[in-house]
């Protein structure tokens, strides 16, 4: 289970949520089970990214608040689900100190029916977004993820997002939450920028100091073009590849027909940021195996 969070907005979380979820879904012969749980009011991973009209996220704000059973919208992708996420968890986030006046844990209510569900449906990976803003429903989900990875930009109030989450992955792990840290995604580089991404990463590192992480050695490509045709056309970066080069056959089938080429889409090539995430999954599948496999060793 893997929580995406920055308590700064705006740095790539929802995106890298379902291009991952996508692609680890669609991988191999068989794929994998995925479920995506939009844990923010705003609804980006489900409306914009997948594409999702969703249920204004009643199913998940009815869990936290009273332990109902999840009702993900199931098959947006093949081997994908989703529950939703959207405004109602904006009113349980709100009336998150009237539960625990009343005994009511959503953190407990959650992990419950997340697990019930996990088993019911045999996901194979559990992967949350979250909204900048919401400090209950936050601290809800550090409570009941294994595995935390962060995505910012380069300018300092996203790191200073980062260092804000830090800290509050620290009081949940001292509450008794056995999340870990999986690492720090820089998003939105420049790849031509090699001071300043050396100096981000050294920054990076240092807060990740103690943490036993560092940030992943894979860096988001800036790809303004390709961030249009995403959200307008509710793909992942994974599926824009296959869209563009239909596109590609479409536009040139219309130039032999003298016909003028229609635009669909804003970014012509977005392989690049395509293969960014690809070698993501690479990396946080190989940090997961590693966090497995030391566990393992404890217990065993
Ligand atoms: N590779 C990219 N390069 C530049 N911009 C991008 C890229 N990928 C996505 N974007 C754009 O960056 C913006 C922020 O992305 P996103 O919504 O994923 O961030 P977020 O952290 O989930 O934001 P919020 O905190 O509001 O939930 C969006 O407008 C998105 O389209
Ligand atoms: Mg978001």
């Amino acid at each position: 289970m893997v929580l995406v969070a920055n308590q700064k907005g705006g740095v790539g979380k929802s995106t890298t949520v379902a291009a991952i979820a996508e692609m680890i879904a669609a991988a191999g012969k068989r794929g994998r089970r995925v479920l995506v749980v939009d844990g923010d009011p705003q609804a980006n991973v489900t409306v914009e990214d997948l594409g999702v009209a969703g249920d204004r996220g009643q199913s998940l704000a009815q869990t936290l608040q009273f332990g109902a059973p999840l009702a993900p919208v199931r098959d947006v992708r093949p081997n994908l689900d989703v529950v939703p996420g959207g405004p109602q968890l904006a009113v349980v986030g709100a009336a998150a100190h009237l539960m625990v006046e009343n005994g009511i844990d959503m953190g407990t209510n959650f992990q419950t029916q997340l697990t019930a569900l996990c088993e019911s449906e045999a996901y194979d990976l559990v992967v949350i977004d979250s909204g900048p803003g919401d400090v209950p429903l936050l601290d809800t989900y550090l409570s009941v993820a294994n595995y935390l990875l962060i995505p910012t930009r380069d300018d300092q109030a996203s790191l200073g997002g980062v260092e804000r989450l830090a800290k509050r992955f620290w009081r949940a792990r001292k509450r008794g939450a056995s999340i870990q840290l999986l690492g720090v995604l820089l998003f939105d580089v420049n790849p031509r920028a090699t001071k300043r991404n050396e100096e981000v990463f050294a920054q990076v590192s240092e807060m990740l100091e103690g943490s036993g992480t560092t940030p992943f050695d894979i860096t988001i490509r800036s790809a303004p073009a390709a961030a249009v045709d995403m959200r307008t056309l509710h793909r992942t970066a994974g599926e824009l590849v296959a869209l563009a080069n239909d596109e590609r056959r479409s536009r040139l089938a219309r130039l032999r027909d003298k016909q003028t080429p229609s635009r669909a889409m804003w970014s012509s090539d977005p392989s690049g940021l395509a293969a960014d995430y690809q070698e993501l999954v690479r990396e946080i599948v190989a940090r997961l195996r590693r966090f497995e496999t030391t566990m393992e060793e404890r217990v065993g």
